[in-house]
């Protein structure tokens, strides 16, 4: 059967509401999408009917105090605090960085594609991965490597929206939400992770801060090992020392040195159509770029490349490739640092 086959099938028992049959069709769609490549998809679909099901099974006339009330509850509460729900195409190609990070993220990966063998050893897979460093160096960017190398579906968590100034409410939403992230085989990212320090602000009670750091390794511990649980901060410092010890592998991400400014720069220059009108002047620009994140250095230059593009628009022909005006570059660069407070 061709995908179409699949789905004209979907469409004929979903309109004829034949639930069965239509589920049957859905999950033949996914194992086929599985063996044709279409992993994401796959992926996808295999999450929308998963939480078809749960919604049915919970759905209806409830009793308040009964189970499946107190699920209903949960589930609504829980997908609150989550933000969204993802697949990747991002590849290690999309990632610059240094060698010690790659290989770092590769043996992290490399895990979980042998999970099997690793088991058959009784070996642990390491599952808890801590991203830290400057903003903008590539900790979100990271994950989605992660989620697209293990073709994995990825659960961005509001830790926001978790953390809460009501006393013992922290440790309730984050056990809400890790119950429900957990039940897909997935990656859990929280982003911001040091927003878990603020639970110390809103309450000078001490006890506030460890049940929250409690509450999370105990999640840790019961997590699938399946399941990854990635967690970026630009605030390391923020965390408890006991939350730090508890993740397998921490990676440090660094501002870019000259060898990275340049492969960032061949990454986003890479489809060829646009060149440097002056190669001497823009090894320059590279030095002015050290001290700057991956992300600032890639939007000044992605400016220059429009405006650059946008000073052609008259001409009657656009040529294949255009060059980059290297002077808009520079001032791109000196107007960014001054907002960032670099120079003045
Ligand atoms: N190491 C990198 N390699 C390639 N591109 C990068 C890298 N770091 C950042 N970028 C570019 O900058 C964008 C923003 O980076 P990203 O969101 O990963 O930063 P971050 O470290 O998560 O920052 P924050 O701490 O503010 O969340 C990326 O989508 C990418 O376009
Ligand atoms: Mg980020």
């Amino acid at each position: 059967m061709s995908q179409f086959d699949y789905i004209k099938d979907i469409a004929k028992f979903g309109l004829e509401n034949d639930q069965e049959k239509l589920f049957t069709s859905l999950n033949e769609l996914i194992e086929h999408s599985k063996k044709t490549k279409k992993i994401n998809f796959a992926i996808q679909l295999q999450s929308l009917l998963k939480d078809a099901i749960r919604q049915q099974q919970i759905s209806g006339l409830t009793k308040v105090g009964s189970i499946k009330h107190t699920i209903r509850e949960d589930d609504r509460e829980a997908n609150e605090f989550i933000i969204e729900k993802i697949t990747s195409d991002y590849r290690f190609g999309n990632l610059v960085c240094n060698d010690e990070v790659r290989s770092e993220l590769k043996y992290f990966i490399q895990e979980h594609n042998k999970i099997e063998l690793l088991r058959s050893f009784d070996l642990p897979v390491a599952n808890k991965i801590l991203l830290h460093g400057p903003t903008g160096c590539g900790k979100t960017l990271a994950s989605y490597v992660i989620s697209g190398e293990l073709q994995k579906m990825m659960v961005v968590v509001n830790l926001g929206a978790i953390v809460s100034s009501k006393l013992g409410e922290t440790s309730k939403n984050l056990a809400k939400t890790f119950k429900r992230a957990a039940s897909e085989d997935c990656i859990i990212f929280i982003d911001e992770f040091d927003s878990l320090g603020k639970v110390r602000d809103y309450s000078q009670d001490h006890g506030e801060m460890k049940r929250v750091v409690n509450t999370i390794l105990q999640l840790f511990d019961y997590l699938p090992q399946t399941s990854i649980i990635i967690a970026a901060t630009n605030q390391q410092s923020m965390l408890d020392n006991a939350l730090l010890r508890r993740f397998d592998l921490s990676i440090q991400f660094d501002l870019p040195n000259k060898m990275q400014i340049e492969a960032l720069i061949a990454l986003t220059l890479k489809n060829g159509k646009f060149e440097f009108d002056n190669k001497i002047i823009a090894k320059n620009i590279i030095k002015n770029c050290l001290g700057l994140s991956y992300y600032s250095i890639q939007k000044t230059l992605i400016t220059a490349i429009k405006r650059s593009l946008f000073s052609r628009v008259d001409e009657k022909r656009i040529p294949i490739i255009t060059k980059i005006s290297t002077s808009v570059w520079k001032e791109q660069i000196v107007l960014e640092k001054k907002a960032l407070g670099v120079i003045k």
